[in-house]
Parts: structure tokens; C-alpha cells; sequence
């Protein structure tokens, strides 16, 4: 027995851990400025906010005296059937989560052991890395190439290199180089007899007709990442959802965490489909916002943005104005918050999200006087 503080297992105090967006607040308070001053364009979130019919659901559900009290129902059910005529796919290939998060978390989890390995190509989401460390998983990263298109060939032979105890995870639009992962490459990998983990927190941003949610019943090996944190506005209430073979759904439902949607999310992800098709409007909106800022940013000398199928635009910096960070540094003092990285790999770029259609002018204004 020994009376110093337990100790976390070495392999997790070790780690340097995840580097979240720093809030709103916080981030408004150091540029001296108030938060509805600041343009958050850091973590794509839907930059119209809850949309006001979801704020009613909420509202109404708040008069409810059972509201929140009681535990919320483990098995999800309204949750996914709603779901379930959002995707045209049956409930038992449906499970919500506490943001898409939780549940790239439960199934790496679920299906590898420790010393099992995931299969990524970078520039791709911070969270794989992560998710990798504190479950004792190697990181095979294939790194994407010129342009950052995916390197289907190298990726395929990793596939072929590898054991059981792998898994691919594709990210299908990629945060932050926006581009669709290929069918045909998708189609090869699930060939081969890989698990698949295919992250689609974007899609609805891509059209939903990109998914590659029909190849579920061709391959039980593929999983899909769903979010309701982008195109739903509601990425602070924790709600997403998993697309998977009736079987896998099931072991990954009984070995969740049985109150892992709560009751608001729950309220709010339903309302949030029943209302689908006046947030539709917004996403429309914001692709056309997109493509606008894509145009600008295109024309600025200094500035090379990817062409996106995203919320976001990923943006390579002249070097002679600076790395992403300084960029980043100067807008940040200007009031308008953007995404930069420690990857190597994009020492030279910026993610930007995408703007309401009425802050583009100011965005636009803001990036001229730092540049
Ligand atoms: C590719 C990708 N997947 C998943 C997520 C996280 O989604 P959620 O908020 O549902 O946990 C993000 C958020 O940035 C993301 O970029």
C-alpha cells in the first residue's frame, strides 16, 4: 500500500492528449474584443445556430415536469426511428451517441485490442490520433500526398500488409482537405476484407447522395460516422450516430454506456429531422457562402484555398506573409478565430469554417487588413 495519489497508467500520463477549440469567450477576451464582435470560424459548427423550430422543441420539452429528471431511454428508440426514416436504413442498423466522438471511440474499442492498429491518411481529424494513444492503438498513417489527394495505391497496400486486428478509418468529406473519399477506392479497400470505419460528420454538406451508406449491405465490415455537431447546429448539446451491420449495432448497444444521449440531444436531434427541411435551406446556404469565399480567397495573391465539398475551406499560405499559425495569430487579434495545427504537415495552412452569408463582407475585410 503507499499513500501517494494513484497513478495513471503510464501510457496515458504520457500523453500529450487532444487540443480542443478554445471557447468563444475565451478567445474573444484575449483579442479584448465581445463575443458577438468575433467570427468563430474554428470548428465548423452551423453558424446560423440551433435553428428556432429546435428551440421550440426544447422549450416545450422543458414544461414537461419528467424533463431531465428521469434517466433518458437506453435503447433510443424514438431517437432512431426518426433516424431510421432520416437514412431509409432499419433501426437495428442505427446508434446514437454523445457526439460521433463517443462512438469512434466505443467501436475502435469494441472491435481492436490493445496493439491493434488504425489505418489513417493524414492531414486527417485530430481525434484519430487521439483515439489511437489512450486505447493502446499503433497509428499506420498513410500519409496523403500532393494536393492532399487520398494515396489510394499506398493505402491499398497497407490493407494488404495488414493482420485482423485493423482498422481503416476514412474520413468521407476529410476535415480539413474537404475532398470525398473516391467509391471506387472505398469499394477496393472493402474488398479486400478490411473493417472500414468511414467518417461522414460532413456529409450533409456534400449531399447526402455522396454517402456511401447504400454499401452497407454489401460489406458488414464497413461502419458509418454520423454527427448532427455540423449541419444541425446543436454540436454543444453532444449527439451522433453510428451506421453499421444489425449485429455490430447490437454488441456496440450493449456495451455502450446506457444513458449516453441525453434527454435535450435526444429532443433536439428528433426535432431537429422533423424540421430537416428548413435546415436543408441553411446548408444550402452555407455551400453557396462556401463557394463565394472560395472565390475571394482564390483572387488574393498570397492565399491558395482547396476547392471544398465541406463547411470549411483549408488554406495554403504564401510563406512570404507568414505560417498558418501567424496568420492565424493576426486574425485571431482581429476578432476572427480560425483552425491551425502542430502537424508538420500543414505548418503552411488554415482552416477557415464557413461564415453566415452576412459576416462574409467582414470576413473578407478582417483577412485584408492582416494580410
Ligand atoms: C471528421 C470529424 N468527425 C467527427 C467529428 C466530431 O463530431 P461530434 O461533434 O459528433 O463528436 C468532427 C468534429 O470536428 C470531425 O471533424
Amino acid at each position: 500500500m503507499s499513500s501517494q495519489r494513484p497513478q495513471v497508467r503510464p501510457h496515458l500520463a504520457q500523453l500529450p492528449g487532444y487540443a480542443p477549440v478554445v471557447p468563444l469567450v475565451e478567445r474573444a477576451r484575449q483579442a479584448g474584443l465581445q463575443p458577438e464582435d468575433c467570427l468563430k470560424l474554428d470548428a465548423n459548427e452551423n453558424p446560423y445556430g440551433m435553428h428556432p423550430r429546435v428551440r421550440d422543441a426544447l422549450t416545450r420539452a422543458l414544461a414537461d415536469p419528467h424533463f431531465g429528471s428521469i434517466y433518458p431511454n437506453p435503447n433510443q428508440t424514438e431517437l432512431r426511428a426518426a433516424l431510421s426514416r432520416y437514412t431509409r436504413l432499419d433501426p437495428s442498423m442505427i446508434v446514437a451517441g454523445s457526439g460521433a466522438d463517443e462512438l469512434l471511440d466505443l467501436a475502435l474499442r469494441a472491435l481492436l485490442p490493445a496493439g491493434g492498429s488504425i489505418i489513417t491518411s493524414p492531414p486527417s481529424f485530430g481525434m484519430y490520433p487521439f483515439l489511437a494513444d489512450i486505447n493502446e492503438l499503433n497509428l499506420i498513417d498513410v500519409p496523403r500526398g500532393d494536393g492532399f489527394g487520398l494515396p489510394g495505391d499506398a493505402l491499398l497496400q497497407a490493407v494488404e500488409e495488414s493482420t485482423d486486428e485493423v482498422i481503416v478509418v476514412l474520413t468521407s468529406p476529410n476535415n480539413p482537405t474537404g475532398d470525398l473519399v473516391p467509391r471506387d477506392l472505398l469499394c477496393e479497400v472493402l474488398g479486400r476484407g478490411a473493417t472500414v470505419v468511414l467518417d461522414e460528420a460532413y456529409i450533409e454538406f456534400a449531399g447526402v447522395d455522396s454517402s456511401a451508406q447504400d454499401l452497407l449491405s454489401e460489406f458488414p465490415r464497413l461502419v458509418i460516422m454520423r454527427t448532427f455537431s455540423k449541419w444541425a447546429g446543436i454540436a454543444g448539446l453532444r449527439l451522433g450516430y453510428a451506421l453499421a451491420h444489425p449485429d455490430l449495432v447490437a454488441d456496440l448497444i450493449k456495451i455502450k454506456q446506457p444513458y449516453n444521449v441525453n434527454q435535450a440531444a435526444e429532443v433536439a436531434g428528433i426535432a431537429a429531422l422533423e424540421h430537416l427541411a428548413e435546415i436543408s435551406g441553411q446548408i444550402d446556404t452555407i455551400r453557396d457562402t462556401r463557394d463565394l469565399l472560395y472565390a475571394v480567397l482564390r483572387d488574393i495573391e498570397v492565399l491558395r484555398p482547396l476547392p471544398s465539398t465541406s463547411n470549411f475551406i483549408l488554406v495554403e499560405i504564401d510563406p512570404a506573409i507568414g505560417t498558418g499559425r501567424e496568420l492565424h495569430d493576426r486574425l485571431a487579434a482581429v476578432g476572427v478565430f480560425t483552425r491551425t495545427y502542430s502537424n508538420p504537415l500543414l505548418a503552411g495552412h488554415l482552416r477557415i469554417s464557413t461564415p453566415r452569408a452576412d459576416q462574409l463582407d467582414t470576413l473578407i475585410e478582417r483577412l485584408n487588413s492582416v494580410i
